[in-house]
């Protein structure tokens, strides 16, 4: 399940309920404020934090969570994962704890969690639905050839690691992010402005809220818990061939009637 973000607030009853419940509780959280609260409400919380280390690669690290996870499933334990914000948005281990354990038989569900999304919408006042939104880890516009709407915002998650074939660093930097900037100069002006947000993981704090432009990215300050946001670079294009069906169809069905 999904612990939210931010300290306190984004809990819901149900999660809650779930961990107050549970024999067992995993933390994958991103405080150690927040995972010493978590322990106020259970006396079995489990740190899923020694499992990462600079120099190992994460693959074999989220595997290694999953089997501690499993292995209290399988001893009849009934087990609560607590992961930050919502436990499906850019996290492998919780979907694939679930998969494991609903193929060997047993019940498994995911609680959703307000994720690091969900508090951009609401800090930076973009509506998804106005001129649609894309999100991409930053590694896979260098990965893979992937094709950019600058007319719909892009978020990208993970900028702090971008590049990182390895797996196994906490940060990379400016040479890595210039490459991005690379990619992304093809669909966007080298001063086309961008946001560098991170929400508060405790409620005393405020949000990151940090412009800069698009050539200035390199040389930002980017932290693991940055996601970097940027606007439409471009109007949404009006396509008259689909309009005009459209309309032809609008007055076939008129006729008809
Ligand atoms: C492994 S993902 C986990 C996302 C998390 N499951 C969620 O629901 O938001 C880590 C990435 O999430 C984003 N992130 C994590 N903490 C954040 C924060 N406090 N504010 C903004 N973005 C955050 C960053 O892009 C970071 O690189």
């Amino acid at each position: 399940m999904g612990l939210g973000m931010t300290l306190g607030s984004h809990l819901g009853p149900l999660a809650r309920s779930y961990i107050e419940q549970a024999d067992v509780v995993f933390a994958g959280l991103s405080d150690g404020v927040v995972e010493l609260w978590l322990q106020r409400m259970h006396h079995d919380v489990r740190s899923l934090q020694p499992y990462y280390r600079e120099g190992k690669s994460r693959m074999q690290t989220y595997r290694q969570m999953v089997e501690a996870i499993l292995a209290e499933v399988r001893a009849g334990k009934k087990v609560c994962g607590v992961f930050y914000g919502h436990p499906g948005v850019f996290a492998w281990a919780p979907h694939k704890a679930i998969e494991v354990a609903r193929g060997e038989g047993y019940a498994a569900r995911m609680e959703p969690g307000i994720s690091a999304e969900d508090c951009l919408y609401a800090d930076l006042g973009i509506d998804p639905g106005r001129v649609g939104c894309q999100h991409y880890e930053a590694s896979q516009l260098l990965f893979y050839r992937r094709r950019i709407d600058p007319t719909a915002y892009l978020v990208l998650w993970q900028v702090g690691l971008v590049g990182d074939q390895s797996l196994a660093r906490f940060s990379t930097g400016p040479a890595y992010r210039q490459l991005l900037v690379e990619v992304l100069a093809r669909d966007y002006p080298l001063d086309h402005p961008l946001t560098i947000y991170r929400t508060p993981t405790l409620p005393i704090h405020a949000a990151r809220i940090e412009q800069c432009t698009l050539a200035g990215l390199p040389q930002a300050e980017i932290d693991m818990a940055d996601t970097v946001v940027l606007p439409p670079a471009r109007p949404l294009e009006v396509d008259a061939a689909m309009r005009a069906r459209l309309a032809e169809l609008d007055q076939a069905e008129s006729v008809r009637a």
